[in-house]
């Protein structure tokens, strides 16, 4: 991850210490605290997770965007000096109205095709994704520009994101239905893997079980630190005090066990608040 990230050092003459704010469908947005934490160290985050209505991979555009709009109201009202959609599916189907109606940055996350596209030699790519990613415009958009000259192979994958949820990584059920995704990708000869969903990086050495060292697998957690860090500057955000930043958890259903869930996919203690 750090070859990914150039420097992130920056001499500022600004600080403002405000929480940046970060949030996902359940857990899977850990994925993507877990490096900005690494490589923002003195910035205050919050994290949201709305457990609750996990999955949104089988919700509608509508509910996903009501979801979005919740949470965004919920963080915002923490004075929160940005956002990150820290969810594929959250991102295609909810940022465009998001930024109409916020004036805070956003930074959202979208499946890693350009630099997959770019990257295969084979030219045959695989993205694995959640079913409500799969169908929608704007994903589907970003493949037909990106992956010029590329076949891309788009494999929903229903039932992982529950079982990451659960705490499920190491199930049989978790295995045989990465098999069942996989298989379709390795048939096809793909030699790229795209991890379109902020689960699946918890599934990471599992995927490598079964496909091989050989094959390239692309998330996005370093390029969205690394454009979270450029709006920051850009808009004068940054918190250049040398502190150690503070995370706050927060969740829709908050219960022990997935806090314990958190903990294990985040390794550092997890008090999780309602919200
Ligand atoms: N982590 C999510 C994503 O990146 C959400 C998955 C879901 O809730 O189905 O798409």
């Amino acid at each position: 991850m750090n070859k990914t990230i150039d420097k992130l050092d920056t001499v500022l003459d600004f600080t403002d210490c405000r929480p940046i704010g970060i949030f996902d469908s359940g857990v899977g947005g850990l994925s993507i605290v877990k490096c900005i934490s690494q490589h923002l160290p003195n910035e205050h985050l919050i994290y949201l997770a709305d457990n609750l209505h996990a999955p949104y991979g089988d919700k509608a555009t509508t509910f996903i965007t009501d979801r979005v709009n919740i949470i965004a109201k919920q963080l915002i009202d923490r004075q929160v000096k940005a956002l990150v959609i820290a969810c594929n599916t959250a991102t295609v189907n909810a940022i465009d109205q998001l930024r109409k109606q916020v004036d805070i940055p956003i930074i959202g996350v979208e499946p890693a095709i350009k630099p997959a596209a770019i990257y295969s030699k084979t030219k045959r790519v695989g993205i694995l994704v959640t079913q409500a990613t799969a169908r929608n415009t704007r994903f589907l958009d970003l493949v037909k520009k990106h992956a010029v000259g590329v076949e891309v192979i788009i494999q929903p994958c229903p039932g992982l994101v529950e079982l990451i949820e659960q705490g499920e990584i190491n199930s049989d059920r978790c295995g045989s239905l990465l098999h069942d995704y996989l298989s379709p990708l390795l048939t096809k000869k793909v030699d790229t893997i795209v991890l379109g969903c902020t689960h699946y990086p918890f599934l990471i050495n599992k995927i490598e079980n079964i496909i091989g060292h050989s094959m390239k697998i692309m998330d996005t957690a370093a390029p969205v630190t690394k454009e979270l860090h450029r709006q920051l500057i850009k808009n004068k955000l940054c918190c250049a005090e040398k502190q150690q930043g503070k995370i706050e958890f927060f969740s829709s259903n908050p219960s022990k066990s997935i806090e314990k869930v958190c903990e294990n996919l985040i390794s550092q203690p997890v008090i999780l608040k309602s919200f």
